[in-house]
């Protein structure tokens, strides 16, 4: 028997694309590879890029050049490039480097076997279609290997919301949902290899439509998945954020009080320059509706400050948004120009501005984000364990509300248990077994 070939893979960018090198590790896999977590003893590099940013795409560039020696070392090393930088740039990624044997797109890495297959033959392939078939019903069934308790699930994929800031209706293509017999078949295949928590995801999750009863149906069904203890999902948009799934954050046992729901800025003016189609007040009418039916939730959001033409009137209204919901989390960027948007077109503002807009931003958010985790001492949560801890003992695993929360306690990975937070710490809570 020959010695099994070895793969790195480099992730970047969002949850789906952490999914995404999941199933292509495994689709290898039925090609004799077998994961390796540094690229210096690998026969294949595959990096898995995202384009959100412009530093984003930067960086995939520095990586590859960063490959060259290893190349040069071994003439038979393969080194591809999937993800959204892939489906952006294409075949400007070999010229750029021509030591790259391989680009795939998302929506082709089923075609990825037949593609490492060809460039075994010397050439250099390249796909980015977004073809028929789709890339789910091609990918091979997953392995029945045991994981950890928590795991990822793709149910929905790409956008046709066209936000004039965004690249990913381009790179991921128009708005498609899985169909929910193949989502729960995958999910009840998770759970039986030890998986309690999902999170199911979307680039809009919440427009999820392979279920009758749309995302709130398929929670439902997961939700009644035995061995299955949590479900989360990720990312909604707030004009998805429709009754029944507000409801189920009142209703549904196994959904987790916690919501990522991207706003991106607070002025009305910004907003419809962006494209949103909802206002600063339609935003905040869902969270109250979110927190009516449960008080306790914990919100998180993106921001992006600097958008064109943003005033520093436009940007103190963001600031009074936030100030309005307080989150519990949350991801705040300066506005990145990226070709091909309708954004990209527009007066900039310099980027001195961006800087001072997104500090004043970020220790808003910092101090509110601390200022809820500090209020959880005292209170009491259920944590499931994902590792053990740095002290000996110890124990890490999430609450409820996503807070990392270090216990001394003999659990074991996998395993729930009822915790009382003694203390707050810079990114994490401590705390102890309750009735121990
Ligand atoms: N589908 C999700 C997430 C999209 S990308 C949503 O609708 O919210 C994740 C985040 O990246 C976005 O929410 C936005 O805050 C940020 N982002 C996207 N394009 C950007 C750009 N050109 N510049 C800066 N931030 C951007
Ligand atoms: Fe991008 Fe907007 Fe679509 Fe989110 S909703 S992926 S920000 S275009
Ligand atoms: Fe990045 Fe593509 Fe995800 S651009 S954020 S990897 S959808």
């Amino acid at each position: 028997m020959t010695a099994p070939k070895k793969l790195f893979i480099k992730t970047y960018g969002c949850q789906m694309n952490v999914y995404d090198s999941e199933r292509m590790a495994e689709a290898m896999g039925g090609q004799g590879y077998v994961q390796t977590q540094t690229a210096d003893d690998a026969d294949m590099i595959l990096l898995n890029t995202c384009h959100i940013r412009e530093k984003a795409a930067e960086k995939v560039y520095s990586e590859l050049g960063r490959y060259k020696g290893l190349k040069a070392a071994k003439p038979d090393l393969k080194i591809g490039v999937a993800g959204c930088v892939a489906q952006a740039e294409g075949e400007e990624i070999m010229r750029r480097q021509p030591m790259v044997d391989l680009v795939v797109g998302p929506q082709s890495y089923h075609r990825l076997p037949e593609m490492e297959a060809k460039t075994r033959e010397g050439q250099k392939a390249l796909d980015t279609d977004f073809p028929e078939e789709g890339k789910f019903d091609k990918l091979i069934a997953r392995p029945k290997a045991a994981r950890g308790p928590t795991a990822f699930l793709t149910v929905q994929e790409g956008c046709d919301k066209f936000c004039a800031f965004c690249v990913v209706p381009y790179t991921r293509g128009a708005e498609v949902s899985r169909p929910s017999d193949r989502v729960l078949t995958e999910a009840r295949d998770l759970v039986e290899r030890g998986v309690r928590e999902i999170t199911l995801l979307g680039q809009n999750v919440n427009a999820y439509h392979g279920h009758d009863g749309g995302l709130a149906g398929l929670i439902w069904a997961l939700n009644d998945i035995d061995g299955l203890e949590r479900i989360r999902f990720t990312t909604s948009h707030p004009n998805d954020m429709d009754d029944a799934l507000i409801d189920a954050h009142g209703d549904c046992p196994k959904l987790m009080p916690y919501l990522h729901l991207p706003v991106q800025a607070g002025s009305d003016k910004i907003l419809k320059r962006m494209n949103r189609s909802h206002t600063a007040e339609s935003y905040l009418r869902v969270i109250e509706r979110l927190r009516a039916v449960r008080p306790d939730i914990h919100l998180s959001g993106d921001f992006i400050v600097g958008f064109p033409e943003e005033t520093e009137e436009d940007f103190q209204a963001t600031l009074d948004l936030i100030r309005a919901v307080r989150y519990g989390s949350a991801y705040s960027f300066k506005y990145s120009t990226r070709p091909g948007t309708p954004a990209a077109e527009r007066p900039q503002v310099s980027e001195a501005e961006k800087d001072d807009r997104l500090q004043r931003l970020q220790a808003l958010l910092s101090q509110q984000q601390r200022q809820l985790q500090d209020e959880m001492v005292g209170r009491e949560v259920n944590v499931l364990f994902e590792k053990p801890g740095r002290m000996p003992g110890q124990m890490v695993g999430k609450s409820e509300y996503l807070h990392s929360v270090h216990v001394t306690t003999d659990a074991a990975v996998g395993e729930m248990r009822r915790v009382r937070i003694t203390a707050s710490v810079t990114n994490s809570l401590a705390g102890e077994l309750v009735g121990n």
